[in-house]
């Protein structure tokens, strides 16, 4: 049984479908886009590639596909590069079509070869993380990370399809799912104070029965932020609100050279970080700070650093995150459990304090 929610953004509306095992959906769109002549391309990861071999087979057949290594190191742009030469070698024209099978990674990545090759060919999503699913896999964000910054270079490109096949979650690692329960922590946090109140009273588990439930709603938020605010130009919320812990979590990843943290553990510490920053701002109370950090260390997420981190560097790398403005970080702060806001002019001090508490020196 599937089921469905679309994205509305003009010319570039798709939908999301979702179910337990969405094999026959996605055959049969790869088998109708065959049928039409038009050239398939996968790229997935070595990890999927080895997990789920039998699965990729019966989904795309004997289609190319190319298997990055598993991890943030592949969203470079020497492994964009060879994305696009694959796609080049695969014969795909302008009618070509990318599939990216994995996590946040190889959608990121994925998407924006597809965003640049020829100058921009379709793409679905299929991810196979719990992050993928309620958050990158949708939105249409591409890019891959610069030496001096996370996802620095990129473009919005929407996909033609999601299929969110919640099934893949079996299989994933324990500490990868709680890396994407830090996604659906920030997006309760940012946008309903009911799913966080049922987060907060029982964690999300791999074989929990709300899960897909849970994924469904984070989508649904999701797509209505993206809807209002595509291409992340409001000045006041909007898109930039999805960043709720990032700019935090994107410094902490760039300063452990992206080998410390996975995503989602890094945002989790930033959640922390937002929490107490809000709190500082005086926009939240004690008690709803330590509601977030007992939920983060719930999920089996760090709420502090692992190893001290320097907060002359971080704040330096956070400086130039893509929210900042004249080198000035804006930051995402809570003013309630379930609503969130974007600040600009942050006294230093207080962002400076906010690391300190989550154990930067
Ligand atoms: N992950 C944040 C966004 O899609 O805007």
């Amino acid at each position: 049984m599937s089921d469905l929610l679309k994205v509305h953004l003009g010319d570039r509306s798709y939908p999301i479908v979702f179910g337990e095992d969405l094999t026959a959906q996605v055959h049969a769109i790869a088998a109708e886009l065959a049928f039409g002549g038009r050239k398939i391309a996968v790229v997935t990861d070595r990890n999927v590639a080895r997990i789920h071999a039998k699965a990729l087979r019966v989904l795309f057949g004997e289609s190319p596909t190319l298997a990055v290594a598993a991890g943030e190191g592949s969203k470079s742009v020497a492994e964009l590069g060879r994305v696009l030469e694959f796609l080049a070698a695969c014969g795909l024209d302008r009618s070509g079509v990318v599939f990216a099978a994995g996590g946040g990674v190889v959608g990121d990545l994925a998407g924006f070869a597809a965003a640049c090759y020829l100058r921009g060919i379709d793409y679905y999503q299929v991810p196979t993380t719990l992050l993928a699913m309620v958050d990158s896999s949708v939105g249409g964000k591409t890019g891959v990370n610069l030496k001096a910054g996370k996802n620095l270079a990129g473009a919005f490109h929407q996909p033609h399809g999601v299929f969110i096949a919640t099934g893949f979650l079996r299989t994933l690692p324990a500490r990868e799912f709680a890396a994407g329960a830090a996604e659906v922590i920030k997006t309760a946090l940012l946008g309903d104070g009911e799913l966080f109140a049922k987060l907060e009273q029982s964690p999300l588990s791999p074989g929990d029965a709300r899960l897909a439930g849970v994924v469904r709603r984070c989508c649904e938020i999701k797509a209505g932020i993206v809807e209002a605010d595509e291409r992340e130009r409001a000045g006041e919320g909007g898109r930039a609100l999805l960043n709720l812990g990032h700019t935090f979590g994107h410094a902490i990843e760039q300063v452990t050279g992206y080998a410390q943290y996975l995503h989602g553990e890094a945002v989790a510490v930033g959640l922390c970080a937002a929490a107490r920053l809000s709190r500082r701002l005086g926009l939240i109370p004690d008690s709803d700070v330590a509601r977030v950090e007992a939920t983060v260390a719930a999920h089996a997420l760090p709420v502090r650093v692992r190893t001290a981190l320097s907060i002359a560097s971080l704040m330096a790398v956070a400086a130039r995150d893509k929210k900042a403005r004249g080198g000035s970080p804006r930051f995402v702060v809570l003013k309630a459990v379930g609503r969130a806001s974007v600040v600009g002019s942050v006294a230093p001090d207080a962002v400076e304090a906010a690391w300190r508490e989550v154990g930067c020196s």
